[in-house]
C-alpha cells in the first residue's frame, strides 16, 4: 500500500540537511521550543542535535575533557560576533572564520563548536586536536550523524577556512555517505540531485541497515508524492529548491 505525502514550500527551508552558506542564507528561524541547553552547559542546540551529541559524548566517555564552546546563536549574536571579530582580527580573518549574519549554521541550532578542555579556550577558533579524546570523538561522529563541516581542501566550496572544531548534525545515514565519498555538504546535495523521485534512487547499506534516498524538487505551493506505506521515512529541505527523502528499508 502507498501513502500520500504533502509538503509546504516553507519546508524547503527546514530540516537537518539544510545548506546554509554565503549563497544560501537562512530563511526560517527555529522556534525557541525546539532549542534546549546541553547538559551541564549554557550552550544550546536544536533538541534532536542536543540529544545525539550528548549520547555521543557519553559513549566515548569524554566527561569534562570536551567542552561545548558555541552552539545555537541568535541572528543578533552572530551580528555581534561578526562585528567584534572585524574589530579585533580584521576583514580577512573574519571572512575566513565567521559566517555572515543570516548565513551561519549556528543560527539553525544544528552546529556545535567543541574544544578540548584546556585554558585558554578560544571562542572563534577553539582547539580540537586530531588525537586523544578529540580523535575518539571524530572517529565516532559520522555514525551519530555529525560531519566536520569545513574540511581542508573544500574552502572554495564552503567559503570558510578549515575548522576542525565545528561539527554539523546532518543525521543518518548522510554523515557516513559523505565521509565515504569525501563530500562536503555542498557536494553531497549536488550528488543527491542525481537520484530524483521519478528515477533511480540511491540505495545504501550502513551498519546493517538499508536506506533509500531520493531528491524531489519543490513545487511553487504544495508538493505532493506517494511513498510506500509501510516504510518509516524522514524528509528534509535543502534550503535551495527541494527535499531529500530518507527511507529506512
Ligand atoms: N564559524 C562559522 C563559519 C560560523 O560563524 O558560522
Ligand atoms: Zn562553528
Amino acid at each position: 500500500a502507498m501513502k500520500a505525502a504533502a509538503l509546504n514550500r516553507v519546508q524547503v527551508h527546514q530540516g537537518s540537511l539544510l545548506l546554509v552558506n554565503r549563497n544560501h542564507p537562512l530563511q526560517c528561524t527555529i522556534p525557541p521550543e525546539q532549542i534546549r541547553p546541553l547538559e551541564h552547559s549554557t550552550v544550546s542546540l536544536e533538541r534532536k542535535t542536543a540529544l545525539v551529541l550528548e549520547t555521543l559524548l557519553s559513549t566515548i566517555g569524554s566527561g569534562s575533557s570536551i567542552v561545548p564552546v558555541s552552539g545555537f546563536r541568535t541572528h543578533k549574536e552572530q551580528e555581534e560576533i561578526y562585528a567584534s571579530s572585524l574589530r579585533d582580527h580584521g576583514e580577512v580573518f573574519t571572512r575566513n572564520y565567521v559566517a555572515l549574519p543570516g548565513c551561519s549554521e549556528h543560527e539553525t541550532g544544528l552546529a556545535i563548536d567543541l574544544a578540548l578542555n584546556r585554558e585558554p579556550v578560544d571562542f572563534i577558533r577553539p582547539y580540537f586536536p586530531e588525537d586523544g579524546i578529540c580523535g575518539r570523538f571524530r572517529s565516532k561522529a559520522a555514525s551519530y550523524g555529525f560531519i566536520q563541516r569545513y574540511p581542508k581542501g573544500k574552502e572554495s566550496l564552503t567559503g570558510i577556512a578549515p575548522e576542525p572544531w565545528h561539527f554539523r548534525y546532518v543525521g543518518l545515514p548522510h554523515a557516513s555517505i559523505m565521509n565515504s565519498h569525501g563530500f562536503c555538504l555542498e557536494e553531497y546535495l549536488d550528488y543527491l540531485m542525481q537520484f530524483p523521485y521519478e528515477g533511480h534512487h540511491l540505495e545504501v547499506r550502513i551498519e546493517n541497515k538499508s536506506f533509500e534516498i531520493f531528491y524531489l524538487k519543490a513545487e511553487d505551493d504544495v508538493t505532493r508524492l506517494t511513498l510506500p506505506g509501510y516504510l518509516p521515512y524522514q524528509v528534509s529541505g535543502d534550503n535551495r529548491e527541494g527535499f531529500i527523502f530518507t527511507l529506512w528499508r
